[in-house]
């Protein structure tokens, strides 16, 4: 989709890095969108121009996907290729940007691509489920307030430790080890809004926020290899809001930065993998929704996620409602009339993570 590329041999000394510092100029002096430098032979880079910007009006491929379990094309990439979630190779991934940036829309995406695969969906909304509720018939459970949440999350952890049993006796190292019909089903938990997790107003809620933020920090350390995959979406991802969100962060390996209003949460999302990915965030404007940064270790890109509507998600989740599997360890500890096992269990959880957090 660039429209112009020539490929440079480096004089001695130089290195790519030399080019791609000098890229905004020569964006500017060319009058083009955008000059983006990559390397290509030792000893050589590539220095293309688009003369506008690929993302305003992307082209859509007619394929969702590759049809591969936990693999969903969730948009384009600048460059014209697919831009592919794919769980099993990045596990968890952390979501932010400004209120109508695009977060919820590329939820829907990657919901409306997951919905036909055999995979469980959970969701955590504790805007009382404004955005999740949705796709409540494709969902295995739904919290939505913070209680129910902790319960949730607790419940979470409780199926992966089980998991590990069932691994350990198998003696494989993973759910992917264990043969086909033995292994459990994928869960993709899904947080949108993870403030409203860790934003707290009393003492109470403190040890809540305090439980939910161990609960996820111990799903991402545990869950990839027993099937455990987090998604987690927020405005503002900043240590403000405690510090079990640095420690989660550095645990949700694939980045996504949509448009943000304060440079901090853009820096928290991107900063530690790459000051230039930080930059092109910072220039994403107001009319350009579902346009942002991703990042991972590898390097960075920008994208914009297909503009699945609302309604469309809806539909999806109704259609493949019949392939919700029934956790029901899960859906009771979601419940809003959790009993018995599950009625105390936020105050357990928070007990029983102090205790491993002291030992
Ligand atoms: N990929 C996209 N292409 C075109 N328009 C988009 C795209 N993504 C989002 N939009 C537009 O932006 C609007 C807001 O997006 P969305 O609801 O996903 O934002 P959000 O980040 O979840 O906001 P909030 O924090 O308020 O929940 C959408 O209703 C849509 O009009
Ligand atoms: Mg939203």
């Amino acid at each position: 989709m660039f429209s112009a590329g020539i490929v440079v041999r480096l004089l001695p000394g130089q290195v790519p890095q030399d080019f791609a510092k000098a890229a905004p100029a020569m964006a500017e002096t060319w009058q083009v969108h955008a000059v983006r430098v990559t390397p290509w032979r030792p000893g050589y880079v590539r220095v293309a121009a688009s003369a506008a910007d690929p993302l305003a009006a992307p082209r859509i491929p007619a394929q969702r996907g590759s049809g591969r379990l936990l693999n969903v094309a969730v948009g384009v990439l600048e460059t014209g290729a697919p831009w592919v979630v794919d769980l099993r190779q990045i596990p968890h991934w952390l979501i932010v940007g400004a209120t109508r940036s695009g977060k919820s829309t590329l939820i829907n995406a990657l919901v409306a691509g997951l919905a036909p695969q055999p995979v469980a969906l959970v969701g955590i909304d504790c805007k009382g489920g404004m955005e999740l509720s949705l796709y409540e018939p494709r969902l295995s459970a739904l919290a939505t307030n913070r209680t129910q949440a902790v319960r949730l999350l607790a419940a979470l952890v409780d199926l992966t430790t089980d998991r590990m049993a069932v691994c350990r006796t198998a003696r494989v190292r993973n759910v992917w080890g264990l043969p086909d019909d033995e292994r459990p089903v994928p869960v993709v938990v899904i947080v949108d809004e993870l403030a409203e997790l860790f934003l707290i107003a009393n003492r109470g809620e403190k040890d809540e926020a305090h439980a939910a933020g161990t609960a996820l920090i111990r799903l991402a350390q545990l869950g990839s290899a027993l099937g455990v995959f987090l998604v987690v979406a927020g405005q503002r991802v900043g240590s403000d809001l405690g510090p079990g969100v640095t420690a989660l962060r550095a645990q949700l390996g694939g980045r996504v930065c949509h448009r943000v209003a304060d440079p901090g949460t853009a820096e928290m999302a991107l900063g530690d993998l790459n000051p230039d990915a930080l930059k092109a965030a910072q220039a994403i404007r107001p009319d350009q929704a579902g346009t942002a940064v991703l990042a991972s270790g590898d390097g960075w890109e920008r994208a914009r996620s297909h503009l699945v509507s609302e309604t469309d998600a809806e539909l999806t989740a109704s259609e493949y409602a019949h392939l919700t599997p029934d956790l029901p360890q899960l859906r009771d500890a979601a419940g809003a009339f959790a009993t018995g096992k599950y009625a105390a269990a936020a105050t357990v959880v928070i007990e029983r993570l102090d205790r491993d957090d002291n030992a």
